[in-house]
């Protein structure tokens, strides 16, 4: 007697596609990546600010930045919300130009360098991972929270490049800062988040690495395009 196969149906559980966008500060990656996630109609997970969000977090409530526990305790609990566009708000409110401040950028490179602060926050950035896709920003993103990304970008620029494109933009907000002062903070957070023994600002050995200095961000990101091309992940 022939006997019926059984069939097993497979359901295959969509992958996301992800490209990460590594690199220091000031590289273009911020830019790029939302102008890329805007026209692909995909997700967008800046990792920095959850950084920059905890360092907050801390500074608000008296933790001190050398304290790894009680940081990283903040960081598993932080009450954050991003609103589509730019609003992101920190226990209930607008902080989008709080966290963007030069001090909480070098306070939070201080607390990205301990481990416990790192895993309290890997979770909540893999779970940007959603359909249709993801493009992520951050400096271990395509080595540390999606090693598995089809497309990997390390943007870079020379320290002075990027000091310059920061000044000019603080300065078209109407900050007043000095060029040499802003690359002095450049250089110092660079070492920070080169030289950290946990997720330290690397390429991943599958990323493409661009130097953005003489590109204009069109350029970068027909270049990112191109590889996502080459990738067959568009
Ligand atoms: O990119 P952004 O300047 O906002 O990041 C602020 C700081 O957060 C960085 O200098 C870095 O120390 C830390 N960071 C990190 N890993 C990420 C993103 C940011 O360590 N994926």
């Amino acid at each position: 007697m022939y006997a019926k196969p059984k069939v097993k149906t497979i359901v295959m559980k969509d992958s996301v596609p992800v490209v990460t966008i590594d690199g220091p500060g000031g590289s273009g990656k911020g830019t790029v990546t939302s102008l890329l996630a805007s026209e692909l109609g995909w997700h967008l997970l800046d990792s920095g600010a959850l950084y920059r969000l905890t360092a907050l977090a801390a500074l608000n409530r008296g933790i001190a930045l050398d304290d790894e526990a009680a940081v990283a305790k903040l960081a598993a609990n932080l009450d954050v919300q991003f609103i589509a566009g730019t609003g992101i708000l920190l226990d209930g409110e607008h902080v989008e130009l709080a966290i963007r401040q030069e001090a909480i950028g070098l306070g939070a490179s201080r607390i990205a360098a301990f481990p416990a602060v790192r895993a309290a926050l890997l979770a909540r950035q893999q779970a940007f991972a959603v359909l249709p896709g993801l493009v992520a920003d951050g400096r271990d993103m395509g080595t540390v929270v999606f090693p598995d990304a089809p497309v990997k970008i390390f943007l870079i620029a020379s320290a002075e490049e990027r000091a310059k494109r920061r000044f000019l933009q603080l300065q078209g907000q109407g900050v007043n800062v000095s060029l040499e002062r802003l690359l002095e903070d450049i250089v110092r957070r660079d070492e920070q988040d080169a030289n950290r023994a946990v997720a330290p600002m690397i390429p991943a050995d599958d990323a493409i690495v661009l130097d953005s200095t003489q590109l204009t961000i069109q350029e970068v990101l027909a270049r990112v395009v191109d590889e996502m091309h080459a990738k067959g992940v568009m």
